[in-house]
């Protein structure tokens, strides 16, 4: 008698391929929100690719190096995860790294508009798909500039972002370490 183990299908030529996939973004600096979704991603998928944006119009707290050091430092337990730097369009990104899919999270409706927009645009450019995902409840108020906001007026971001970051941040903007 066959078990449902036992049964093996004959999978069309290209279906073993690595599903690589990527999580683009500004990250300054990286949060928790951010973390989940990569994390998630990391689950559901071969391969995720953190690429951070290295042209952001909006003025920077971080570096690009220090960005991609503090992702690196935060995703080290994610056999499957790695980071990369870009500039210019994330679909000439994917194009060179053989990556099919960008996944975006959705925090509110309010994010989707200018998200349609671009994965509609991302798709007409190159074919590129954009995979959603709901962001975790706990995290759907969270987005990096209010946490630069919070913390530079010495407000408390603990739990908001990994605790290395919160320690980056304390340095950067002068604040006496917690207690
Ligand atoms: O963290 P952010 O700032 O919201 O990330 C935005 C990002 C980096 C994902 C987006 O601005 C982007 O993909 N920029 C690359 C330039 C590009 O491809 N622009 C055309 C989009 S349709």
């Amino acid at each position: 008698m066959r078990c449902w183990h036992d049964i093996t299908v004959d999978l069309p030529e290209g279906w073993n391929r690595v599903r690589r996939v990527v999580c683009p973004g500004s990250f300054d600096p990286v949060t928790n929100g951010h973390l989940d979704i990569i994390g998630r991603a990391a689950r559901l998928y071969d391969e995720v690719v953190v690429a951070v944006l290295t042209n952001i119009s909006k003025q920077a707290l971080f570096t690009t190096d220090e960005r991609v050091e503090m992702l690196r430092e935060v995703t080290v337990g994610y056999e499957n995860v790695r980071v990369a730097r870009f500039h210019g369009l994330i679909v000439d990104f994917c194009r060179a790294n053989d990556i099919s899919a960008i996944v975006k999270g959705l925090r509110a409706v309010s994010d989707f508009e200018y998200e349609q927009m671009m994965s509609q645009m991302n798709y007409r450019l190159a074919g590129i798909e954009t995979l959603f995902m709901t962001t975790n409840p706990l995290y759907a108020y969270l987005r990096s500039s209010l946490v630069k906001e919070i913390a530079r007026y010495g407000g408390d971001v603990g739990g908001l972002v990994p605790e290395l970051v919160l320690v980056r941040l304390r340095d950067r903007l002068g604040q006496p370490p917690a207690i």
